[in-house]
């Protein structure tokens, strides 16, 4: 197990940005819900709000890019079969022992069938694949008539730029080097995509409330960068905030 102080520069091998191989380098840290990865699990949990119980038995929920199965715990109890699809074997075995069905696959060449999902998950996906037309595409391929689509990702703006990769990968919340900032996905481009593969898109920015996040801050400082476990229902909330221009949320529902 990795120390909790350590960092991505901390790592034997220096990698490009946005190389998948760091998901292995990081397999610790995915189920520390206060260490690399915590604003994954604040993220999980606001996406998880936006699926509603599963409307009929056997309802299928794919979650593309699902790392290791992060959404899994928000989703208990509402009825999904829930399958994720990703890249990387280690973040896969770990979703697994979630719940999740493992799919070893690419985003943008999923191997399941036309129109066999109730709900398409991409979490913190679309920014990491140089082609997310592509993947948006078999999003909403997978999608039977009425299902829905949701997802979060950050945007391709100079603001996205600065605060999630500038100040963001200096914060413990962020793996350093884990975005290409060249990837981001404009948020208007992403509507139009949905539209044309018969998904009409809602967006909403959305930001991790300050007080909780400066607090979360505060516990790890004073810990020494040690994390130390949050207290029960104390971790930062993920808030909708008026401003597309960083993080955004999308939903909407496949066309019939
Ligand atoms: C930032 S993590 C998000 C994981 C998860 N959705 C969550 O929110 O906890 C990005 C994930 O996408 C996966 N990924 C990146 N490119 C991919 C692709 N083209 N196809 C499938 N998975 C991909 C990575 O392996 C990694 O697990």
């Amino acid at each position: 197990m990795r120390d909790g102080s350590s960092r991505v520069s901390d790592r034997p091998r220096l990698l490009p940005p946005n190389d998948p191989r760091q998901y292995d380098d990081l397999a610790d840290e995915w189920w520390r819900p206060d260490g690399t990865f915590a604003m994954l699990h604040w993220l999980a949990r606001a996406r998880a709000a936006l699926v509603p119980p599963a409307a009929r038995p056997n309802a299928l929920l794919v979650d593309l890019g699902c790392g290791a199965g992060l959404l899994a715990p928000h989703l208990a109890g509402r009825g999904y079969r829930h399958v994720g699809v990703d890249l990387t074997r280690s973040a896969l075995a770990q979703a697994a022992q979630h719940g999740v069905t493992p799919v070893n696959g690419d985003a943008t060449a999923v191997p399941l069938a036309d129109g066999c999902a109730d709900v398409v998950a991409a979490g913190e996906l679309l920014e990491h694949v140089p082609d997310w037309r592509r993947a948006v595409a078999e999003a909403c391929r997978l999608l039977r008539p009425g299902g829905l689509l949701v997802l979060d990702t950050l945007n391709d703006t100079a603001l996205s730029r600065l605060i999630a990769v500038e100040i963001g990968e200096r914060l413990p919340t962020v793996p350093r080097g884990i975005h290409d900032p060249r990837l981001f996905v404009d948020h208007r481009e992403l509507v139009a995509e949905c539209a044309r593969h018969g998904v009409d898109l809602r967006v909403r920015g959305v930001r991790p409330g300050l007080v909780g996040t400066l607090a979360w801050l505060l516990r790890r400082m004073r810990s020494g960068g040690r994390p130390q476990p949050t207290p029960a229902g104390r971790a930062p909330r993920i808030r909708p905030t008026w401003s597309t221009a960083v993080l955004y949320q999308g939903w909407g529902v496949r066309r019939g």
